[in-house]
């Protein structure tokens, strides 16, 4: 997690740390600093707090903020209490080098006794300052560069980085380099832009280098950048992208939020999802494309089991994808948490296909665990949202969702791309194996693509669920049930929830519930349960009778039309009829909703809920 952010060029560095910081704090906001070089020297700025409190901290201090080299940081803890002390940028003993890192040294203990034992001193808890120490007792004991002390020190650490370091005598160099944590670098004439995230610097060059692991590379004003091995020092040719993100996507628009605008997105995203790759043809035939598909057809078509693995809202979407998997294209699917299979020793070979779905590609658990599988011998098979992600580039094959950047750290619209494109691949890979039935797989190719406008239509309930929202923002625990395919759905209301309005909630299967949470309930217990016709009405008129019967308060999702479920609810929530397989797109919908407009009426800071960071890049 982290953000960082660097400038090297001839404009004033200050503003695009500082606008470029904004940008980055999805990755982590619980302090923030900032290092200006000028010709004989640095003014720094550490606090605790967003970019905000940074600002203010500059403003009221006078602190000197001219210079065109500068680094700036947005923390996410891992090492050490967000504090002034333990913010980034972290500063040599010497006073001499000056750093900004994203990620975590693991050994950092080690090296800070051997450190210590040399006379070097430790102000923060932080591995960065070890590492910035490192870099110095490297570069001082053998007289070298501070591209080579880096590059000798980095061959020391074991972990995950992504770094820019500057030596205040020669602010005309900027070293960074990467393994395992995100790194761009933007590219003008005569001017380099540093950044976790490209989305920082596109206001200003659409030229970009994506580093690999092992790579590190010295920007120097004025010159050509020098890419290089951190490994052997090797020479490297740069390979420069143009860069595809829309300036609209990274802003708010009318929108107090990015999770309210990018709920509200969805119609268009889940469209996009299917741009290119459902095709309905004038003669009425659907056609699925997805090359990552095609071109490892028997692949799919031997795979003697498919196991997905991810994290988070990813790892609902997954619940989703065995169901739409085992169903349509009858493959036996195991769905794991990355974090535990990563630790696991799974017995996998080449007929395993794994799929890891994730909407940053920098989950540090899912990128290990499909690098287990890949050393394994497993075909490994990506869903990623962030085009050139690190997961992106390490899949043998894979498909972006094309959700565009999503800014809010509570997962919406990246959840039904997933879930999209789950559906595209049960489909194509069922077709593949011929165990689809031709009627089923056209309607439901079809009324995939009605999905968008059904909803844009279950979007308009947000009166009503703001409405649900003022009667129950201060209850302590709310319960999420749901069956078959709505199952999973109820998990990512209850997480939803939890995430950016701190009220607790728990998802659970319907019927699971009379195993245990039924002693939960009585009338201060709100209840939401996914009721739609097609799948189990039945069943859930029984379990929504039982709530009932302990007064329990009960809101429901329920299809137009609904009689049973909408006569026994304290309120209900309509949404139009779909196939049970399609629904999740749906469904899930008022639950992102309602748990806006709670976190809002709670006055909570929904796009930057407390301890939590957009992409989770430790373990
Ligand atoms: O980027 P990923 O999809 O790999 O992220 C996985 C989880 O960290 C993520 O879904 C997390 O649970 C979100 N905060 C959910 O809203």
């Amino acid at each position: 997690m982290c953000g960082i952010i660097g400038y090297l060029g001839y404009r004033e560095a200050y503003p695009i740390l500082i606008n470029g910081l904004k940008k980055l704090e999805y990755r982590g906001y619980d302090s923030s600093g900032i290092a200006i070089f000028y010709e004989k020297g640095y003014s720094l700025c550490k606090t605790k707090g967003r970019v905000y409190d940074l600002e203010k901290k500059i403003c009221l201090n006078k602190i000197k903020i001219s210079g065109t080299t500068g680094i700036g940081h947005t923390r996410w803890a891992t090492h050490g209490i967000p504090n002034d002390l333990n913010a980034h940028p972290h500063v040599s003993n010497s006073n001499n080098l000056i750093i900004i890192h994203n990620g975590i040294v693991e050994n950092y203990y080690a090296i800070k006794i051997v450190l210590s034992k040399n006379g070097f001193t430790f102000k923060s808890k932080t591995d960065t300052e070890v590492l910035v120490n490192l870099i110095e007792f490297v570069k001082k004991e053998n007289q070298l560069s501070l591209e080579e002390a880096v590059r000798i020190s980095l061959n020391e650490i074991v972990g995950a980085y992504s770094i820019a370091v500057v030596d205040k005598s020669h602010p005309e160099t900027i070293v960074i380099a990467k393994l395992g944590s995100p790194l761009a670098l933007g590219i003008n004439d005569k001017e380099f832009f540093i950044a976790s995230d490209p989305i920082s610097f596109i206001d200003y060059t659409k030229n970009a280098l994506y580093l690999k692991d092992g790579e590190m590379a010295i920007l120097k004003k004025g010159r050509e950048l020098d890419l290089r091995k951190i490994g052997d020092n090797h020479k490297l040719n740069p390979i420069i992208e143009k860069l595809k993100i829309n300036l609209k996507q990274i802003e708010k628009g009318k929108y107090k939020y990015f999770m309210l605008k990018e709920i509200y997105e969805q119609p268009k995203t889940i469209l996009d999802t299917l741009r290119g790759r459902l095709l309905i043809s004038t003669k009425g035939n659907e056609i699925i494309c997805i090359n990552g598909i095609e071109s490892n057809k028997d692949v799919f078509i031997n795979a003697k089991c498919i196991t997905i693995v991810a994290c988070g809202t990813s790892w609902h979407a997954s619940l989703i994808g065995e169901y739409l998997l085992e169903e349509l294209a009858r493959i036996p699917v195991e769905v794991e948490y990355a974090s535990e299979f990563r630790y696991r020793n799974p017995i996998l070979d080449r007929r395993n296909v794994i799929i890891v779905i994730s909407q940053s590609g920098e989950t540090a658990d899912t990128l290990a665990a499909l690098k287990l599988a890949k050393k394994k011998g497993a075909f490994v098979f990506g869903i990623c949202n962030v085009v050139g992600s690190s997961i992106a580039r390490n899949v043998d094959a894979g498909v972006y969702t094309h959700a565009g950047p999503e800014i809010g750290v509570a997962s919406t619209k990246s959840f039904t791309a997933q879930i999209t494109v789950l559906i595209l691949l049960a489909l194509k890979i069922g077709k593949y194996r011929s165990v689809i039935n031709e009627l089923r797989y056209k309607n439901l190719c079809q009324e995939l693509i009605s999905i968008p406008e059904k909803v844009d239509f279950v979007l308009k309930t947000d009166n009503s669920i703001k409405k649900i929202s003022k009667e129950y923002y201060n209850v302590n625990n709310f319960l999420y049930l749901g069956r078959g395919i709505n199952f999973p759905v109820a998990l990512e209301g209850a997480l939803k929830l939890k995430e950016v309005s701190y009220i607790h909630a728990e998802g659970y299967p319907a019927a699971e519930m009379k195993h245990g949470p039924i002693a939960l309930i009585d009338s201060n217990m709100p209840v939401i349960i996914i009721a739609t016709k097609k799948g189990f009405y039945d069943k859930i008129v029984g379990n929504v009778q039982e709530i009932k019967a302990r007064k329990g308060k009960i809101i429901s999702i329920v299809n137009e039309g609904d009689v049973q479920v909408s006569m026994l609810s304290d309120h209900i929530i309509k949404i139009p009829i779909i196939s049970e397989e399609l629904s999740p797109l749906i469904t899930v919908i008022p639950l992102q909703l309602l748990a806006y407009q709670i976190a809002y009426i709670r006055g909570e800071n929904v796009d930057q809920p407390r301890n939590l960071a957009k992409s989770v890049t430790v373990e």
